[in-house]
This record gives C-alpha cells, sequence and structure tokens, in this order.
C-alpha cells in the first residue's frame, strides 16, 4: 500500500506569527489517520512550525530548498545538514519555480537529491510541462525525460525513498486543474517510465501527487484516481477551512 501524502507548500508567504497560527488551526482542526500531512514553511519559520506539530500524530515538516553543496562559503544557501540538524524530515526538489525563476536544472537538481540522500531527508522530486509543451502533445516526452534525466541515476535504494510530484505549470497558481483523467494519465506515465530502469514491484510502492491548483472542491476526484497517491497544494494550503476539507477529502478515500 502507498502511503498517502497532503503536502502544503507555503511558498514565500507568511510571517511567523501567520505560519504558526496556520499550523496550529490545521495541525488541531484534524486527526489524519490514513496519510501524512507535511507542512513546507518558509526557512525562517522551520523551528517554530515543528514544535508546533510536536505532538500531532501523522503531521510532518520539510524545507522548500536546500542548496546542491555540502557547505562553506555559499552566502545565503542552506544545506541539507542543517535541515536534518533541526530535525526536517522532507525537501522540495525541483519544484518548477526553482527551476524556472532560479535556473535549476537536471544536474543541479541531481546535487540536491544527493544532499538529501547523505543527510537523511526524503526528497518530493518535483516534474511537470510548461503549456507550450501540453499544447503541442510533447508533455508525455517532456515529463518522461524530466524522470529519466534525473531518477535514473539514482540507485534503487535511493529511489525507494523519493516521492515524486506531477505539477504541470499551466495549472500551479492559475486555478486551472488538471482534469482527473490528465491526472492519471501521467502517474502512470510516471511509473511506466520508471519501470523501463527500476524493479516494476518498487515502482509501485512509490507515492505520486498531484499539484496545480487543487482545492476543497476537485481534491476527491483527482485524489480518486488510481495512480494519485495525494496532493501538493499551494495557495489553498494557506487557508485553514481549504486545506482541511482537502486532508478531510483524502481520509475519504479507502
Ligand atoms: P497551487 O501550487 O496549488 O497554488 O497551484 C501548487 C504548487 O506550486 O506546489
Amino acid at each position: 500500500m502507498r502511503r498517502k501524502i497532503i503536502a502544503g507548500n507555503w511558498k514565500m508567504n507568511t510571517i511567523l506569527a501567520e505560519a504558526t497560527d496556520l499550523a496550529k488551526a490545521i495541525s488541531s482542526g484534524v486527526n489524519p489517520e490514513k496519510s501524512t500531512v507535511i507542512f513546507f514553511p518558509p526557512f525562517p519559520f522551520l523551528q517554530n512550525v515543528r514544535e508546533v506539530i510536536a505532538n500531532a500524530s501523522n503531521f510532518s515538516i520539510g524545507a522548500q530548498n536546500l542548496s546542491s553543496k555540502e557547505g562553506g562559503a555559499y552566502t545565503g544557501e542552506v544545506s541539507a545538514k542543517m535541515l536534518t540538524s533541526i530535525d526536517m524530515e522532507y525537501v522540495l526538489v525541483g519544484h518548477s519555480e526553482r527551476r524556472e525563476y532560479f535556473n535549476e536544472g537536471d544536474n543541479i537538481l541531481f546535487e540536491k537529491l544527493n544532499q538529501s540522500f547523505e543527510n537523511g531527508l526524503k526528497p518530493i522530486f518535483c516534474c511537470g510541462e510548461p503549456l507550450g509543451e501540453r499544447s503541442s502533445g510533447n508533455h508525455v516526452q517532456y515529463v518522461g525525460d524530466q524522470i529519466r534525466n534525473v531518477l535514473f541515476l539514482l540507485t534503487p535504494q535511493q529511489l525507494n525513498s523519493t516521492i515524486i510530484a506531477y505539477e504541470p505549470i499551466w495549472a500551479i497558481g492559475t486555478g486551472q486543474t488538471a482534469s482527473p483523467e490528465q491526472a492519471q494519465e501521467m502517474h502512470l506515465l510516471i511509473r511506466d517510465v520508471l519501470k523501463e530502469k527500476f524493479e516494476p514491484e518498487m515502482v509501485e510502492s512509490i507515492s505520486i501527487l498531484y499539484g496545480g491548483s487543487v482545492n476543497a472542491g476537485n481534491a476527491l476526484s483527482i485524489f480518486g484516481q488510481k495512480d494519485v497517491d495525494g496532493g501538493l497544494v499551494g495557495g489553498a494550503s494557506l487557508k485553514v477551512n481549504d486545506f482541511l476539507d482537502i486532508i478531510k477529502a483524502m481520509e475519504s478515500i479507502g
């Protein structure tokens, strides 16, 4: 059975009091039993949010980014080792905003994955096509290559501790979500691509999350798809009631 995961990517939003209030309201508003809920707050609030959820079972926390370097003279960077020293469990790698605005390509993302594994962090590796690739019908090739170019370089053991998030860029923050069928098609594709290289049985155990305008209204139909194991939620993760409804939608699925 694959682990169900609902992740909230807060991006560059909230100040300290808002971050702790948000974490408090959500972790006291629901008792997830079948899924793990992961908060991704901004770096400065990681410790504070971790303290808020310390006694909330099935809540966890991670960082939105990490350095590809081990340590040293890299002003402004945050290493994997720093993150594990404050008990972070997860980290996002390759979010489309990092790829697009900070020029993170396959090589850097591979180095970031390696830093995660060496320091015991579980990465959520994000992939997904821009609108142009979807409109021209090249999305299958595009996402397949994102997977091949980076994840094929991992050992089976490393892949086994990786979570994947499929996030079509045209659906992120746009209110235009992929249909449940489109999400299912791409999740199945990602699994099939991984099976070109890795043991099918192991690939079947990997959680693949959908991201891109998930909200309280569409969560149930997307999460109900066979190969969708949860969501990476941006905008709606900042709204207490919406995020609670999204978690409840996941919990209601058998
Ligand atoms: P969104 O963002 O839910 O606001 O579309 C998703 C993401 O970027 O992870």
